[in-house]
């Protein structure tokens, strides 16, 4: 029944955490490859875990990606002592328009009735273009913002797919394969080992940055994800949160 079901899912979740060596395991029940309810469900339970959070004042940094505009589309106004600012984690990354970080943001601030930042910034500029660009007040604004976050809410991708994706150029794609990338966030590119194979050169939050943050949420679901997840949270900082389905928690 399920009770059962559910029960069996709890000890997953203590398993897990413990397997994986970070914060929280929080598995949602099916699989988002299979049902699009399923993802539907991954976005609810990160927002239920964002407002319990909160501190009142909070500086979040968000990533793009469709499991992140699920999470938008759960989270709700909260009370008018909250402050809340959005701030996309890092620029560029072409996506289409409804999974970019700055819909995605914008999304969160008007269905919380809060703020948010827009950040444009191109990927793989040169090193003259990236010292010029950080001095324009946007931008070196949200670097600061980004810094000072208190909360990173992130995606992971399989690797192949989302080089494929951003329309990753054909050397590139050579180097992950070669590489053997299983997985991806960040702009970051792992492999079964969750070593970095490659990293997309863009301006915003590095890997490093996020031994900095209290509160690091990683949603990502669907079996076809395990290895990436897997992958990833060799790297995962350990105050890290995971929000996963079953498809993708029984196989890790
Ligand atoms: O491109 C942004 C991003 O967060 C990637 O870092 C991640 O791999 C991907 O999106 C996840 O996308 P989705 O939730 O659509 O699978």
């Amino acid at each position: 029944g399920l009770m059962r079901e559910w029960k069996g899912i709890d000890v997953l979740e203590l398993e897990l955490k413990h397997r994986l060596g970070i914060k929280k395991v929080i598995i949602v029940p099916g699989d988002s490859d299979e049902q699009q309810m399923v993802k539907r469900e991954l976005g609810k339970a990160c927002a239920m875990r964002m407002k319990k959070l909160f501190t009142g004042k909070d500086i979040i940094a968000v990533t793009g990606g469709s499991t992140m505009a699920a999470v938008a589309e759960w989270l709700s106004p909260v009370s008018d002592e909250n402050e809340l600012l959005f701030v996309p984690a890092r620029g560029g990354f072409g996506e289409d328009v409804q999974n970019q970080a700055n819909t995605i943001c914008a999304n969160m601030a008007k269905n919380t009735q809060t703020k948010n930042r827009v950040f444009y910034v191109p990927d793989q500029v040169s090193k003259e273009i990236y010292h010029s660009l950080i001095k324009v007040p946007d931008i070196h604004e949200n670097l600061q913002l980004i810094r000072s976050a208190n909360m990173v809410l992130h995606g992971i991708g399989d690797a192949i797919k989302m080089a494929e994706r951003r329309r990753t150029t054909p050397d590139i794609l050579a180097k992950l394969k070669e590489g053997r990338a299983v997985g991806e966030a960040f702009g970051y590119y792992f492999n079964e080992e969750g070593e970095i194979v490659h990293k997309v050169s863009t301006i915003g939050l590095q890997l490093e940055d996020l031994a900095h943050i209290p509160n690091v949420i990683a949603v990502a679901g669907g079996s076809t994800k395990a290895k990436a997840i897997k992958a990833y949270m060799k790297q995962a900082p350990s105050q890290t949160i995971l929000i996963t389905d079953e498809g993708a928690a029984r196989l890790l």
